[in-house]
């Protein structure tokens, strides 16, 4: 079974790429997290996490989901392994990862990141990708996804192929500590006079952060960050302070054909 948690469909069109060329079924961390009895894990059958990497570390909500999946499951799955993707790099996401696998007591056979268009834009500094750079990334996948399905059916332990990137250490530990701990908070998030209530910011939300009230939206907070709210805005209503106003928007699914 493979599991997912995405914002602007990155992962998820990964995880659903991997459901295809592995046949395995694919489903939402927080489809499994709210009824995990509609979701039946076989003893011997492999169990693939995927995820988008978040200040270079694994969402709050992954780690949520393998404690989660752990209390329900009376075995360890055989064939445990990640996808992660990020826009550039991953610092020691991996390291993080397999310490929580092991305080579970588990182990990650296989770990891959892959990368993809970037979606972060809160900060200076960031925003989504170029139209080049966005397409080049696109263009790789494919083969990428082969690569790791092959590898996953196969069954092949201790693959790692990672891109921790530069200062690793850093990022995860240091400067990732400080953005997961201050500036992963929907307190900052705005709504323009550009908003016209339509509620797909609602819709869209993963974990349900969202409730439309006299026709604005409005942050519950237990936000995880993934922006979906702001990327799938028909109207770049929605702000994150001041910083994303002259920002882009992205979104998978108008880069992708319906049968990719
Ligand atoms: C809050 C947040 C933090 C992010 N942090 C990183 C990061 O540390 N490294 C990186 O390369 N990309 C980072 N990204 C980019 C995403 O990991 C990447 O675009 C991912 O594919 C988005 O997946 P999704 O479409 O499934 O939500 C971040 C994105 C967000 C929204």
């Amino acid at each position: 079974m493979i599991f997912y948690y995405s914002g602007t469909g990155n992962t998820r069109w990964v995880a659903q790429q991997m459901g295809r060329l592995t046949g395995d079924k694919v489903v939402a961390m927080t489809d499994y997290m709210n009824h995990p009895e509609l979701h039946t894990i076989i003893p011997t059958e492999s169990v693939g996490i995927c995820f988008p990497v978040y200040g270079w570390d694994a969402p709050a909500i992954a780690y949520d989901f393998m404690q989660s999946l752990q209390t329900e499951l009376e075995f360890s799955p055989p064939y445990l392994y990640y996808i992660c993707t990020m826009g550039d790099d991953i610092g020691l996401t991996g390291q993080r990862l397999q310490q929580a696998a092991t305080s579970l007591g588990w182990c990650f056979s296989a770990g891959f990141s892959l990368q993809m268009p970037n979606t972060y834009v809160c900060l200076p500094g960031f925003n989504v990708d170029s139209t080049e750079v966005r397409d080049a990334k696109l263009a790789r996948v494919p083969h990428a996804l082969q690569g790791i399905a092959e590898n996953i059916m196969e069954r092949h332990t201790g693959i790692f192929q990672l891109i921790p990137g530069r200062f690793a250490w850093l990022k995860t530990n240091v400067i990732g500590g400080y953005f997961r701990k201050r500036l992963m908070s929907d307190r900052k998030f705005e709504v323009s006079t550009a908003c016209t209530g339509c509620g797909k910011c609602e819709t869209v939300c993963p974990v349900g952060n969202i409730l439309m009230q006299r026709g604005r939206p409005t942050w519950q907070g237990h936000c995880t960050m993934c922006l979906a709210c702001y990327h799938h805005c028909p109207h770049h209503a929605l702000h994150w302070g001041s910083e994303t106003r002259k920002k882009g928007q992205y979104l998978l699914t108008m880069h992708i054909k319906d049968n990719d």
